[in-house]
C-alpha cells in the first residue's frame, strides 16, 4: 500500500442563506481537523469552497450529454461557469461536505453543485458533516445516498452530526452559540471529525483493487442489513 504524500481536501459550505451559521460551523470543523494528520507521511491542505461563490452555476445540467457521459479526463460542458467548477472540483483528492438540514433534506445549491458534474467527484472519498436541530440526520442520510450514487467513497463512519439543540434560534440568525460548541466538545465531536478525516485518508491510500473489494463488502453488508430488517418486520 502506498500512502499519498500531499493531499488536497476541500471543505464545501452548502448553505448560501443570509444570514447563515455555516461559516461558524465550518470554522469548528476546520479547527478540529487542522494539523491532526500532518506527519511524515501526509501533508494535508484544507481549502474552503463556499457555494455562495458559485450561485451562477446553472440550476440543472445543460445540453444533451449528461455529466456522467462526458469523457472522464477531458469534459467540456459548453457553459463557462460549469467548466470553471469542473476545474475547481477536479483539483481536490477528497471532500468534506458541511451541510445544514432543510426540510429533511440538503440545500438545493449543494445538489446543483453535485449534479452539474460527475467524474470530478466520482471515486473520491467524501465525509459528511451535517447540522440541524438534532444534527441533520435526514440530510446526512440523503446526501450519503446521493454521493454513493455518484460512486463517491463515503462510509457510515464518515458521517458526523452536529446538533444545534437549544442554539437553533441563534443559528437561524447566523450565530453559533458557545453553549452549543461546549456540548459538541463534551460529546466528542472533535474526535469524531478527526476519525472521519483519518478514514478518508486511509481510503486515499488504498489501491483500486482494494477499493473495489471494500465497496463490494460494504454493498454486501448493506444488503445483509436490508434482508435482516425484512426478516424482522
Ligand atoms: C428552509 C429551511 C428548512 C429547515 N428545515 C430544518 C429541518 O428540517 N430540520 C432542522 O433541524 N432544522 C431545519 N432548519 C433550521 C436550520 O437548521 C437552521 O436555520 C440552520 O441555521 C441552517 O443552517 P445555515 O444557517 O447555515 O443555513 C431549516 C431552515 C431552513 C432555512
Amino acid at each position: 500500500m502506498t500512502s499519498p504524500k500531499s493531499l488536497r481536501i476541500a471543505i464545501i459550505i452548502a448553505s448560501i442563506r443570509e444570514p447563515r451559521v455555516a461559516p461558524d460551523v465550518v470554522k469548528y470543523v476546520t479547527d478540529a481537523v487542522s494539523g491532526t494528520l500532518t506527519d511524515s507521511e501526509h501533508s494535508i491542505t484544507l481549502t474552503t469552497i463556499d457555494l455562495l461563490d458559485w450561485t451562477s452555476l446553472p440550476s440543472a445540467p445543460i445540453g444533451t450529454l449528461l455529466p456522467a457521459h462526458q469523457p472522464a479526463d477531458n469534459p467540456s460542458y459548453s457553459h463557462a461557469v460549469v467548466d470553471k467548477w469542473s476545474r475547481e472540483i477536479r483539483a481536490y483528492d477528497a471532500y468534506i461536505f458541511v451541510t445544514p438540514q432543510y426540510n429533511w433534506s440538503i440545500p438545493a445549491p449543494l445538489k446543483v453543485g453535485l449534479d452539474n458534474l460527475f467524474h470530478e467527484w466520482s471515486r473520491k472519498p467524501a465525509m459528511i458533516v451535517s447540522y440541524g436541530s438534532h444534527g441533520g440526520d435526514k440530510a446526512a442520510a440523503q446526501l450519503r445516498q446521493v454521493l454513493r450514487g455518484m460512486r463517491m467513497l463515503v462510509q457510515w463512519e464518515g458521517v458526523v452530526m452536529l446538533p444545534l439543540g437549544k442554539g437553533l434560534e441563534s443559528a437561524i440568525k447566523g450565530k453559533l452559540e458557545e453553549a452549543v460548541v461546549d456540548v459538541w466538545n463534551e460529546t466528542g465531536k472533535k474526535e469524531e471529525l478527526v476519525e472521519g478525516l483519518k478514514e478518508m485518508v486511509e481510503v486515499l491510500g488504498r489501491s483500486p483493487e482494494e477499493l473495489m473489494k471494500g465497496e463490494k463488502e460494504a454493498r454486501e453488508r448493506e444488503l445483509a442489513k436490508r434482508e435482516a430488517l425484512k426478516g424482522s418486520s
